[in-house]
């Protein structure tokens, strides 16, 4: 039985993650849920948004299911995001989009650059260390490599034009490509912004550091109908972790107005990577359904509330099992 570590985490991981439980435990009765506690609320509640307890917990599962959290612009306050998938070494973020001309996976790399953490707060001076490493970039691009095989071409996003770190990051993704056979283009990273926009059917594999990677694929969002659509995966050796792309959303949260479509997506993508891809492409399926028969959230353009869209994915499942 396996066993999923539950974070609903702040705002509308409150109001998604219940709903994607929920179209898992339909298709996989089997599965053992259990809660975490993690996020703002916490910290607000107890001073302490996540302890050793959690990240634990979370080693312990054989996957983690992560709503959002909301992280304040605070000096004292760490990410719990950042946090986790650096305890949990999840250092392959991967996030599909797909949907109109765009089939694509961004690979972003989740444990340095910009967010290494590595930072220096005086009065009048910030500065933000971007950590870039041969061993972080090796291993993202042997990942990025590895999907890029079964599929087409890879781009790596860069800007190794201005920033130094990013010759390293550019130098070993080319290596690793050349020796896995892989074929490659670079592209400049606010290019490529634009170029994935106006030409996505051009995109398949796409690697990045860290923040390009975020920023990144918030901008593919607009491809698919906005960041209630689009799932990743948080991939490490021993530990994995799937959560929308999207935030916390606090004007969205405990109004059953969130589109929980990328959360459920999430739950796709855990139940491949748990070795079942034929109900994660189930679900998938059942999403396509949903929305071809009208049933849409508010940011697709309908009226459905969040509980409303996951009963209508889940009718669809029903009707599917045989
Ligand atoms: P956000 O992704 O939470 O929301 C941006 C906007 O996108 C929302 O105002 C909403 O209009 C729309 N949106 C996002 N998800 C949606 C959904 N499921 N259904 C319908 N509309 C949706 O980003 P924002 O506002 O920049 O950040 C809010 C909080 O979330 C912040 O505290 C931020 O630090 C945190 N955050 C947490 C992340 C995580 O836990 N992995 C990732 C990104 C932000
Ligand atoms: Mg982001």
């Amino acid at each position: 039985m396996p066993k999923i570590a539950v974070a609903e985490g702040d705002g509308i991981g409150k109001d998604v993650v219940p709903v994607a439980t929920r179209v898992l435990a339909t298709v996989r009765p089997d599965l053992e849920f259990f809660p975490v506690e993690v996020g703002y609320g916490r910290w607000e509640r107890t001073g302490e948004a996540i302890t050793s307890a959690e990240i634990g917990a979370m080693k312990e599962a054989d996957a983690v299911l992560f709503g959002a959290v909301t992280t304040p612009p605070d000096l004292d306050y760490r990410s719990v995001v950042v946090r986790i998938r650096k305890e949990l070494d999840l250092y392959a973020n991967v996030r599909p989009v797909r949907g109109g001309d765009a089939d694509l996976v961004i690979v972003r790399e989740n444990t340095e650059g910009l967010y290494s953490g590595i930072e220096e707060i005086g009065p009048d001076r910030a500065t933000t260390l971007r950590l870039i490493t041969r061993r972080g970039s090796e291993r993202i691009a042997r990942f990025a490599c590895s999907l890029a095989g079964d599929r087409r071409h890879l781009t790596i996003g860069h800007k190794a034009n201005v920033l130094k770190s990013d010759t390293l990051f550019r130098e070993v993704c080319i290596g690793v490509a050349k020796e896995s056979g892989v074929s490659f283009r670079e592209k400049f990273i606010d290019a490529l912004c634009l170029d994935l926009l106006q030409h996505p059917q051009d995109y398949d594999v796409i690697v990045t550091e860290n923040m390009f990677g975020d920023i990144l694929s918030d901008v593919a969002a607009y491809l698919v109908g906005g960041l209630g659509m689009l799932p990743s995966a948080n991939i490490g050796d021993r530990s994995s972790l799937f959560e929308p792309v999207h935030g916390s959303a606090p004007k969205h949260a405990g109004k059953n107005t969130a589109n929980p479509i990328a959360a459920i997506r999430s739950g796709a993508m855990l139940l491949d990577h748990l070795g079942d891809g034929e109900n994660g492409a189930r679900i998938e399926e059942a999403i396509g359904k949903a929305l071809a028969s009208g049933v849409k959230t508010r940011d697709l353009g309908g009226t459905a509330g969040t509980k409303e869209m996951g009963d209508a994915i889940i009718a669809a499942l029903l009707l599917d099992i045989p």
